[in-house]
């Protein structure tokens, strides 16, 4: 295993992904191109340049913008070299030696877009559109933006690979505005920062470092797939612990956590509140003042914070989630940070942005109006190499089709998880509301298959009240969400976010039918 690297903190400034100028426009379209690429940038002041993989030679991609109901085209170009920049596992599903090595396929995580365009994790292509996979429709992929302002985000999605392609930094964000946002008087601006947090590892020479294997490797296999990754250093913006200047004012962040498997519980030191406005799908109904946030992987928070009267200060945002959540490892002095705060520029003009007492309408959905309940674990199983793998519903990502609600109706799930990991649980197109958790016998579950609950329901986190598309699904719970699904038919997917295991069977196809 090649030596890693220990590095010292708050050495560079906070980069701001650039955003991307579209190639035309009219009254009626927007047209972007994003090209995939290999170059060397520096993530790390001490540090030699890292070869990643980014969009628009940018890691993180740049940030596309756009207003809500604007159409937008988006032609996705992959100019990758033909060998990956870390160990490919020809066993896993998608990833056999009979497709290339180097796939990719774009999925705008969160966006309600028609099924086409969604990036079907086997709708990849490669370089030149060479060679495209059996799902694959079209060049040009088409957004309607059909929801309120908010936060998401863009990585590769391409199956087997998925894990690999968004550590080599294929990520960035893609906001969604609206005239409702405008008026609500937000920090904006220069003082409007998205911060996409993630965990990695480096080697000596600045290279990004992927294990071969898991700690028990698998003799019968070159390259194995590891269950989760857990990076040693922590990176915002595609920077190392950076820190950011801002002004004796209040700021508007919007943190995604961007890691493959590492989860974050997000504290600031100062013992400041974060007052958080907007969940993965938008805004709230009100702020909530929270002392911390737990940010799974994919799941976003955008919150407000004031350094108003804190002219001087130095203030961190740390962590203390372990890893792998639950039960892994407490953080170490490097994980435990993620970066810092200097309040050492002055106000540049009087800070008339408010937190404001109520953002937008959130009608809660009845659970009454809903047509089907499906009950859903999350569980375990031992492949031929004797590796522990995940799985929905006990079903591989090739089993037929299981989960095909109807255009328009509104179903129930039960995240029945009788694993020991807390899985983070997304769906495509749809935004859902988390309904409640309950503690269940998982004794009695495996053995009878009886749902035994042994606790009351546990209503969602104040800071989870809101639209969501990706919820934590905690062991020996039973999570349940609701939604409605459109307004477009056709297949999509749903999956854990922890990219081990979306990559190894812990996603699965399924339909909105007409
Ligand atoms: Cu963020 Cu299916 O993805
Ligand atoms: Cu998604
Ligand atoms: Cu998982």
């Amino acid at each position: 295993m090649p030596e890693k690297i220990k590095l010292e903190k708050f050495v560079d400034e906070l980069p701001i992904p650039p955003i991307l100028k579209p190639r035309w426009k009219n009254q009626f379209y927007t047209y972007y191109e994003v090209n995939m690429s290999e170059f060397k940038q520096s993530l790390h002041g001490k540090l030699h340049a890292t070869t990643v993989w980014g969009y628009e030679g940018s890691y993180p991609g740049p940030t596309i913008e756009v207003e809500s109901g604007e159409i937008v085209f988006v032609k996705w170009i992959n100019n990758l070299p033909d060998k990956h920049l870390f160990p490919v596992d020809y066993t896993v599903h998608g990833a056999h030696r009979d497709v290339p090595e180097v796939r990719t396929v774009v999925h705008v995580h969160g966006a309600c877009v028609e099924s086409e365009s969604d990036g079907y994790p086997e709708a990849w292509f490669t370089k030149g559109f060479k060679q495209v996979g059996p799902y694959f429709r079209k060049q040009i992929y088409r957004y309607d933006n059909c929801t309120h302002a908010c936060t998401l985000w863009y990585h590769d999605h391409s199956l087997g690979i998925t894990r690999l392609n968004v550590y080599a930094g294929l990520a960035g964000f893609f906001l969604i505005r609206d005239h409702r946002e405008r008026l609500l008087n937000l920090p904006s601006g220069k003082y409007d920062i998205p911060l996409m947090i993630q965990d990695k590892t480096f080697n000596q020479d600045g290279s990004l470092y992927y294990p071969k294997q898991p700690e028990k490797p698998v003799p019968e296999i070159e390259t194995s797939i590891i269950p989760e990754f857990i990076g040693d250093t922590i990176l915002v913006n595609g920077k190392v612990h950076p820190y950011l200047k801002v002004e004796p004012r209040k700021y508007r962040f919007r943190l995604l956590n961007a890691s493959n498997t590492r989860f974050f519980r997000i504290k600031l030191d100062s013992g400041q509140l974060l007052y958080q406005i907007g969940t993965d799908g938008g805004f709230m109904q009100h702020p909530v003042g929270v002392k911390e946030i737990m940010l799974s992987p994919a799941e976003r928070a955008e919150v407000i914070i004031d350094f108003t009267n804190l002219e001087g200060k130095n203030i961190m945002m740390t962590n203390d989630a372990p890893a792998p959540f639950p039960t892994g490892d407490p953080v170490n002095e490097n994980t435990s940070t993620v970066m810092q705060f200097r309040v050492t520029l002055p106000l540049s003009s009087v800070d008339t942005s408010v937190i404001p007492a109520y953002m937008i309408p959130i009608p809660q959905i009845n659970e009454q109006s809903a047509s089907r309940v499906r009950y859903l674990s999350l569980n375990d199983n031992m492949d031929r190499y004797g590796r522990e793998f995940m799985l929905l519903d006990n079903k591989q990502w090739d089993a037929p089709i299981t989960e095909n609600p109807k255009l328009g109706s509104t179903e129930i799930w039960y995240l029945i998880n009788i694993t020991t990991d807390t899985h983070p649980i997304h769906l495509h197109l749809i935004n859902f509301q988390i309904i409640d958790r309950r503690d269940f016998d998982v004794e009695k579950y495996n053995k009878e298959k009886i749902i035994h609950y042994t606790a009351q329901a546990i209503p969602p986190e104040p800071y989870e009240r809101g639209w969501k598309d990706t919820v934590r699904a905690n062991p020996n719970q039973i999570t349940r969400i609701i939604m409605k699904f459109g307004p477009y038919t056709g297949m999509y997917v749903w999956h854990c976010h922890i990219l081990e295991h979306e990559d190894y069977e812990m996603m699965r196809p399924y339909i909105v039918i007409r």
